[in-house]
Formats: structure tokens, C-alpha cells, sequence
């Protein structure tokens, strides 16, 4: 398979997706819904609900069902981004390519839009047709999945130790912590979640949620690795922020060349879960090589 021809057209069936589900700006909120808008189109790769949906195709289950949950992870995404940017975390002007949020809209209205983001996305999930197509306790399953990954358990847990422990030296234990959390959580349940809709077996969601939480920690090594080697202009996005912000990073800790070696080896244990998958996993196994590979 080409994993480039794939990437573009699941791209496409997302954006038009959420082009779909958001609201115009218009109304006496119209500011936020712009704002909302605005870093929702701004460029994104959209890897969180290309996960979701290659997670379903790879237990043989239909992709299209897993639409409106894949969108929603990319709200989430997106919202964490937008926060991510703001003066009082990383204080950060570019992202996707374009100026960040808070610097368009002020830093009011970038913490509504990333709260009108999140809050969307689990009212997206509510909107899948019931009960023909899933049934409710695996939607609610899936709810849970996600919050628990989107949450103090996961991504804000992680973002906070990230915030806390920068300009100080930690063991690379926590680092790992950090990434596993801040990133790697809903990575890792766009992956399950995926799954879970397809239908998928108690051990193919295990197998596959065992290669989302190894891709998804690679996948912020990677993002590590590209702050210290990356171009901004590829990226859409500043580079050389986490050393100016004493950042606990994977080259701050292991040193690069070690940093990429930790990758290469995460990326190889990764696909393992994956052998007792047909093809059908194919679109997983490459994106877990795209992650070592990959520019931006
Ligand atoms: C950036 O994520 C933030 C991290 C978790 C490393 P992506 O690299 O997926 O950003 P977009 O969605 O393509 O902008
Ligand atoms: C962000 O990690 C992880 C999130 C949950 C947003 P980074 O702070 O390294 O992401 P970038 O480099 O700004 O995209
Ligand atoms: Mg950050
Ligand atoms: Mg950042
Ligand atoms: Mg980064």
C-alpha cells in the first residue's frame, strides 16, 4: 500500500467531516466559532483520526462508522494545542503554520475556543445514530475511553508535570511519564477507540492499544527530536522552544542519537502486537514507520 496516497484521502473524508459538524460563525458568538474554526482548518495531519479510523479497518470493521469519533479526537487535539500555544504555557506564536490562536484572537478568546473544542467534541460523540449502527454501551465505552485519555489521568496530567518540572533535572523515568501521558494517552485511544467501534475482540483492541501507547510515546519522541533538528517552515510550527524553555525533552535527558535509537526501537516493538492482524492492518504498521521518517 501507499501510505501517502492513503493519508491524503482519509484527509480529505475527515476535513470535509468536520466541515460538516462545525458551526458557521454567525450568531452573537460568532468570534468564538471563528476562532474555533479557525485552528480546526489551519492545517493539521490529522494523525489522531486517521488512527481512529485505521484502528477499525484493522479489526475488519467499517471505518465510516468511526467517522464522528475520529472528529472529535481532532477537536480535543486541536483545543490541547491551542492551550499548549498560550502565554502561560509554552508561549508559542506559530502553529500549523499560521499565528497561534491567542495571538489572532486574544488570549480570551483562544481559552474559550479550546473549551468550546473539547466541549464539541463529546457532544459529537453523542450524535452517532443509535441504535442501528453501535450499540450504546460500547459508545459509552468509547466516551470513557477518551475522557479518561483526553483527561487528569492522561493529557492534562501529563501537560502538568511537563509545565512543572521545566528548568529542572528529572530522572528519564518521568520524562517518560511525561510523553506517555501528554501525548501518548490519546494517541493511544484514538487507536482503541477505533477498535472498539470495528467490533474488534477483547485481544485485538488489547493488541492494538498495545501499538498505540508505543507509537504514541514515539510519536513525541519524534516531535522532540524535530524541535532540536526540524524546519519551521516544514512544520508549521517554531523550532528550538523546549531547550530555550528548559523543557525535560528525550534529547534533554537520553542526548539525540540515543533519542533516536529509543525511537527506532519503540517503532520496531511496536508493530509485534500487530502479527496476528491480516492487511488490513497495513495502514497501522506504516504510520508506525512514518513516525520515524517523518519531517513535520
Ligand atoms: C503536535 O501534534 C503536538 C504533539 C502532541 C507533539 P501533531 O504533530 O499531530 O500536530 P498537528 O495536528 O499535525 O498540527
Ligand atoms: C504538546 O507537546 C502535547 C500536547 C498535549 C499539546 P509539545 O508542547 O511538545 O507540542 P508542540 O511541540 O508545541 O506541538
Ligand atoms: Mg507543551
Ligand atoms: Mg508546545
Ligand atoms: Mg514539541
Amino acid at each position: 500500500m501507499d501510505l501517502k496516497t492513503y493519508l491524503v484521502k482519509k484527509r480529505a473524508l475527515i476535513d470535509n467531516a468536520l466541515k460538516a459538524y462545525l458551526p458557521e460563525p454567525e450568531g452573537p458568538a460568532a468570534e468564538l466559532i471563528r476562532a474555533m474554526n479557525y485552528s480546526l482548518f489551519a492545517g493539521g495531519k490529522r494523525l489522531r483520526p486517521i488512527l481512529c479510523m485505521a484502528g477499525a479497518e484493522a479489526v475488519g470493521g467499517d471505518e465510516q462508522l468511526a467517522l464522528p469519533v475520529a472528529c472529535a479526537l481532532e477537536l480535543i487535539h486541536t483545543y490541547s494545542l491551542i492551550h499548549d500555544d498560550l502565554p502561560a504555557m509554552d508561549n508559542d506564536d506559530l502553529r500549523r503554520g499560521k499565528s497561534t490562536s491567542h495571538k489572532v484572537f486574544g488570549e480570551a478568546i483562544a481559552i474559550l475556543a479550546g473549551d468550546g473544542l473539547l466541549t464539541e467534541a463529546f457532544h459529537l460523540m453523542t450524535r452517532i445514530d443509535l441504535p442501528d449502527k453501535v450499540d450504546s454501551r460500547t459508545l459509552q465505552e468509547v466516551i470513557a475511553l477518551i475522557a479518561t485519555a483526553a483527561g487528569y489521568q492522561g493529557m492534562v496530567g501529563g501537560q502538568v508535570i511537563d509545565i512543572q518540572t521545566a528548568g529542572t533535572e528529572i530522572e528519564p523515568s518521568l520524562v517518560e511519564f511525561i510523553h506517555t501521558h501528554k501525548t501518548g494517552a490519546l494517541i493511544a485511544a484514538s487507536v482503541s477507540s477505533g477498535a472498539i467501534l470495528g467490533h474488534g475482540s477483547k485481544q485485538q483492541v488489547e493488541a492494538v492499544t498495545s501499538y498505540g501507547n508505543s507509537i504514541g510515546l514515539a510519536f513525541q519522541i519524534s516531535d522532540d527530536i524535530l524541535d532540536v533538528e526540524g524546519d519551521s517552515n516544514e512544520m508549521g510550527k517554531g523550532v528550538g522552544g523546549d531547550a530555550q524553555k528548559g523543557k525535560n525533552t528525550y534529547p534533554s535527558v537520553h542526548g539525540i542519537e540515543k533519542s533516536k535509537k529509543i525511537l527506532r526501537e519503540i517503532i520496531e516493538k511496536a508493530v509485534e502486537p500487530l502479527k496476528q492482524f491480516d492487511l488490513r492492518a497495513d495502514p497501522l504498521r506504516h504510520i508506525a514507520r512514518y513516525i520515524i521518517e517523518r519531517k513535520r
